[in-house]
């Protein structure tokens, strides 16, 4: 049985090597633009000869059995996890049995009042606002997509870079696209394994979303993120102790272009358009521009990375700079390995938008 298993997966791992040609590299997959071929899945041997290390992508995470480094992390965190707030909605969203006291917000859930400064006084506050005024902090959602050199190629024709979130799962399905992000200089943040809402989840599982989704980051592009951002921004006090845990600083947002919304319901490109409008009018003026903002945005599908590219002229026009997360709060190693950089904020508005690998 264990023998033919073998053998199954070898000829499936020769098939797709045989129907992969294209996919060779980082460099050949970044410049493939045939729609068609982008998304034409391929194996990886570096990353796909690991899969069953990891949950299988797209189902809520569990931690694996047999992950020994991942069974005495959680062993070792669990202590510090609190046990007195309970999980919140079900994985899918929706609210049933859920009994909060939403009047006084105990675990500053997010999805009640947008609550970014924990009530368990030993976590830091989200990071909902970059401190600079009239800069925006730039990044996208749900990446790697497969179809996403024809942006990747924008934000490079403009020296620009931002921060992509990405989906552990979408990490392993396409490795190469993932490594891209560090080929262009962007920065990488985890945004869980499977895109559950993350309150909803027992917390050795919550454990596990993150957990797997920085491992696969770790595998494929070898640095490990220390920032994630909750899917729906659903995050409370204990979500938030568990990401503190892997060192991972939560990054939220203060305002929505709801760009991933559009196509769902009546949500449509006037919609879009009127968000990224209040954006910058806010940002530039009035009672709200003493600090610079952070809009929720995505590399979803091709019409919010269109929408990112029709709006980037205005976006420049109107900030004095557009910069990535940790560009913003001057957090020159953002990952767990001392080797890679970020400029500080004011390198990169100098013009110096990276900082090259040390020894
Ligand atoms: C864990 O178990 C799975 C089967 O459930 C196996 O494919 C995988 O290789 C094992 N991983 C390790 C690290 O032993
Ligand atoms: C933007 O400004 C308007 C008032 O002009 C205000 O109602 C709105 O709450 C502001 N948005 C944010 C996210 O601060
Ligand atoms: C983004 O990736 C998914 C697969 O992960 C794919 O189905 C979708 O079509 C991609 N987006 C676009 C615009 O093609
Ligand atoms: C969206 O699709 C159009 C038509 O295929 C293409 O020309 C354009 O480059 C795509 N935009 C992005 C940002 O992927
Ligand atoms: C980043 O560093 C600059 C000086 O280079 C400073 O003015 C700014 O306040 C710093 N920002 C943060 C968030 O620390």
């Amino acid at each position: 049985m264990l023998f033919k298993l073998r053998v199954f997966k070898l000829v499936v791992m020769f098939l797709a090597t045989v129907l992969a040609q294209n996919h060779g590299s980082e460099q050949s997959e970044a410049k493939i633009s045939d729609p068609n071929l982008e998304c034409t899945p391929y194996y990886y041997a570096p990353s796909g000869q690991y899969v069953y290390d990891f949950p299988p992508v797209w189902q809520p995470a569990t931690l694996l059995a047999n992950d020994t480094k991942g069974q005495a992390l959680w062993a070792e965190i669990s202590p510090s996890i609190p046990t007195n707030i309970q999980p919140k909605r079900q994985p899918d969203g929706s609210t049933t049995n859920v009994a909060y006291d939403s009047e006084n917000d105990p675990d500053c859930w997010w999805t009640i009042r947008q609550c970014t400064t924990p009530k368990l006084a030993r976590l830091s506050p989200d990071v909902s606002s970059i401190p600079e005024p009239k800069t925006m902090g730039y990044g996208f959602d749900d990446g790697p997509n497969c179809t996403h050199n024809a942006f990747y190629d924008f934000l490079a024709s403009q020296k620009q870079k931002a921060t992509m979130y990405y989906i552990g799962s979408n990490v392993l399905n396409w490795p190469l696209e993932a490594q891209r992000a560090i080929a262009d200089g962007h920065e990488i943040c985890a945004h869980t394994w499977s895109h559950h809402y993350m309150t909803a989840f027992r917390s050795q599982d919550a454990f596990a979303e993150l957990w797997y989704t920085i491992k696969a980051i770790k595998l494929v592009t070898g640095v490990t993120p220390t920032c994630w951002r909750p899917p729906y921004g659903d995050v409370d006090d204990r979500i938030r102790a568990i990401a503190a845990a892997l060192g991972l600083q939560t990054i939220m947002w203060k305002y929505d272009s709801f760009d991933w919304r559009a196509g769902q319901d009546s949500t449509g490109t006037t919609d879009v358009d009127n968000n990224y409008k209040m954006f910058i009018r806010n940002l530039t003026s009035g009672a709200f521009n003493t600090v610079g903002g952070i809009m929720l945005t995505h590399e979803l599908n091709n019409f919010t990375m269109q929408e990112a590219v029709k709006w980037y002229p205005q976006l420049k026009a109107a900030f004095s700079a557009i910069v990535p997360i940790g560009v913003a709060l001057n957090k020159t190693q953002p990952y767990k390995e001392p080797n890679h950089h970020l400029p500080t904020f004011e390198q990169y508005t100098a013009g110096q938008v990276t900082v090259p690998d040390t020894a």
